[in-house]
């Protein structure tokens, strides 16, 4: 578990590492952008899967007793969460989930809810299906933290063509753990307006409070009978390539209606890697995930206190969960197409425009920092002669 080791992730197909000059149109920028994580995996999950390739047949794979058991074991221990083995529903990701839910569970004429700024993904699942996008923008306050506008979102959901709300919980990109004082405020707006709640709960183990995390099914009866709660392994021990999820679904109705969905795309085999990845994971990686949430917070905390030295124009909070920093560089008063050609071309660091999580973001920056202290230390070095440049320019 040394995180500082690092692992040469390039012409591996990265997305992250190989697609720099696609998406930035050059191919010097230090990549800090799509979410997954620069560190091998723990030794266990490698172990695991090792043995799996020796035995060298890959035909299709069931869900096993034992895959349920330790997805079971971990939302107990984890999350203190109780779920049965038949509220597990295989899905090969959670963005396939959330489209197949919006598909099956609404029609052209309805709407479908998102708090915005949020992953780019949410708005494409609906309007791809030709769904109404209606959003609930949140609420940037003075110091500078995101809070529900429950005022608005009541509005919205009392609409009678309001179907679902999608709930990114914790909240990517802006790095927010619902409290049980918000998420039960939403379950009883929700059973009181009668809509169904999709909680995209995959940054759910990367939280920086133990126990802070609240499912959104663990709420209540009617919070359990109403949502389709989507997890994975995939971020929280970065096995994302290998296309396994998990929607936990309470309510038998919803659960067989989701299922058959799976079907008629063909969608719900699982494949042998990622279940023996997620399984192993779930059973053995515990410990390391708590060292990872450890060095991850090393290296907020350092971006944090460099920034606030040295570049006092940008401002960065530290967020209670998620390996993702929300940068706020309003203060250099460049438009968001100027920062983004800033960061890119002078201090050549790849980040995820806040543009792109929402109009509401223009002039914010998603930086990912589960990546070494030193690709951590490179990027403040970048961006700190970058800024010293166009101070010269500027004054
Ligand atoms: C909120 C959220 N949902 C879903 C995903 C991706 O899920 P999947 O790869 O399982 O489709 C991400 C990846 O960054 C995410 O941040």
């Amino acid at each position: 578990m040394n995180f500082d080791l690092p692992v040469n992730r390039t012409r591996t197909a990265s997305v992250k590492w190989d697609y720099t000059l696609g998406q930035f149109g050059a191919d010097d920028v230090l990549p800090m952008w799509v979410a997954d994580m620069d560190f091998a995996v723990p030794p266990a999950v490698i172990e695991a899967l090792h043995t799996r390739v020796k035995h060298g047949v890959f035909g299709y794979t069931l869900q096993t007793e034992s895959y349920q058991e330790a997805i079971i074991n971990w939302m107990q221990q984890r999350h203190s969460w109780n779920i049965q083995p038949e509220w597990i529903q295989y899905c090969p990701g959670v963005v396939p989930a959330l489209s197949l839910i919006v598909e099956v569970f609404t029609e052209p004429e309805d709407q479908v809810i998102i708090q915005t700024p949020v992953y780019p993904p949410f708005y494409n699942v609906v309007k791809d299906h030709g769904r109404e996008l209606v959003q609930n923008p949140l609420i940037l306050n003075e110091q500078g933290d995101y809070e529900i506008d429950f005022e608005d979102l009541e509005r919205s959901l009392s609409n009678e063509r309001a179907k679902i709300i999608i709930l990114c919980s914790p909240h990517n990109p802006i790095g927010r753990v619902w409290t049980q004082a918000e998420l039960s405020r939403i379950a009883s707006l929700c059973e009181q307006y009668d809509v169904l709640v999709v909680s995209d709960e995959i940054h759910a183990d990367l939280i920086y409070e133990p126990g802070s995390h609240i499912p959104f099914a663990s709420l209540s009866e009617d919070a359990a009978m109403r949502s389709f709660i989507c997890t994975a392994a995939s971020k929280t021990f970065n096995i994302a390539g290998l296309n396994t999820a998990n929607i936990i679904i309470a309510n038998d109705t919803l659960r067989r209606r989701f299922h058959k969905v799976l079907k008629r795309y063909a969608l719900g085999t699982i494949t042998p890697l990622g279940a023996v990845a997620t399984e192993s994971a779930y059973r053995e990686g515990g410990e390391w995930l708590d060292a990872l949430l450890t060095y991850v917070r090393g290296n907020m905390e350092y971006v944090q206190s460099y920034i606030q030295q040295h570049i006092p124009e940008i401002k960065v909070k530290l967020p209670q969960a998620t390996y993702l920093l929300w940068i706020d560089f309003r203060g250099l008063g460049m438009s968001d197409e100027e920062l983004n050609r800033f960061l890119v071309q002078k201090a050549k660091i790849g980040m995820n425009r806040g543009s792109s999580f929402g109009t509401n973001a223009e002039g914010f920056m998603r930086m990912n920092m589960a990546c070494t202290r030193a690709t951590a230390e490179e990027a403040m070095s970048r961006l700190h002669a970058a800024i010293t440049e166009w101070r010269k320019e500027t004054n």
